[in-house]
């Protein structure tokens, strides 16, 4: 069976459903070295990827690996804590399986998150930017194949993937609590190597401003399947082409846990506004 046939939704949705205690409204992905939300949420039930049907497993270290049920200021959330990547190789299917099965449980809004490497030389890292569009130069699409109706469109809109709401009411929680919200288009590349001068040239001079690994497959899948995106990027790195420096993964983990109480207070501030 496929982890992305209707079957495997089915009975990976059917297995939650029998330990969740609420229908969250809305899901959270935790990217690189956030791992978890720690105190800030009331967690109800965690349960690991690996005792969910066909849950892709993450093999990075840095991602752990739970589903996490919980309470944050209120609203019933459901928090992916660590995703996995298609450089691990994973297909786009099941690095996105986990998105279908959040719409499946009941999800409506998406709170995604992730590490990235700033291509605007105005960033310093450690800033957070909020995602207004995406290109995807991963060279697949995650709705490659047979579409599913009972899913959604065969070929759906993009023209608003990052719900401009939601951004709004991130602009006015960083307003209010005084915190630092860049804004920027995000660029997926497939990784796992690292951009080279010339390509970091490149990605800047066709108009993105953050560069990573992950994201825009969720946000495809997401947009897919009617849910309103809020994306968020750490910017872990500032990419210079005359100066490119090794952005190695213990520098971008450091950079992202200092960079956490932030974000956890932005998303506060969001939250409020929900
Ligand atoms: N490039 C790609 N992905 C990344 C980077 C980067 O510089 N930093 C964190 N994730």
């Amino acid at each position: 069976m496929r982890e992305n046939s209707k079957a495997a939704l089915h009975e990976a949705t059917a297995f939650l459903e029998r330990k969740i205690p609420f229908t969250p409204s809305t899901g959270i992905i935790l990217g690189t070295g956030l791992s978890s939300l720690g105190e800030t949420i009331a967690v109800k039930t965690s349960i690991p990827y690996q005792e969910i049907p066909f849950f892709p497993v993450s093999t990075v270290e840095s991602h752990t690996g739970n589903l996490v049920f919980g309470l944050w200021k209120e609203h019933e959330v459901v928090v992916l804590e660590g995703r996995v990547h298609y450089y691990e190789g994973y297909t786009l299917q099941e690095v996105t399986f986990p998105i279908r099965i959040m719409r499946a449980l009941g999800i409506s809004t998406l709170v995604i998150t992730n590490a990235a490497g700033g291509l605007d030389p105005g960033f310093s890292a450690g800033e957070l930017m909020v995602i207004t569009d995406h290109i995807n130069l991963i060279g697949d699409n995650p709705l490659r194949g047979p579409n599913a109706e009972s899913l959604g469109d065969r070929f759906p809109s993009m023209h608003e993937s990052y719900c401009p709401q939601l951004i709004q009411k991130t602009e006015d929680a960083a307003r209010e609590r005084g915190i630092v919200l860049r804004k920027g288009v995000y660029v997926a590349v497939p990784g796992p190597s690292l951009e080279t001068p010339a390509e970091t040239r490149f990605l800047r001079m066709i108009g993105a401003d953050a560069v990573g690994m992950s994201t825009v497959p969720e946000v495809i899948v997401a947009v897919h399947a009617g849910i309103k995106v809020l994306g968020l990027s750490i910017i872990a790195n500032v990419n210079r082409p005359e100066t490119l420096a090794p952005a190695p993964l213990e520098g971008v983990i450091a950079v992202v846990k200092k960079a956490k109480p932030n974000l956890v207070n932005l998303l506060e501030g969001f939250l409020d506004r929900l």
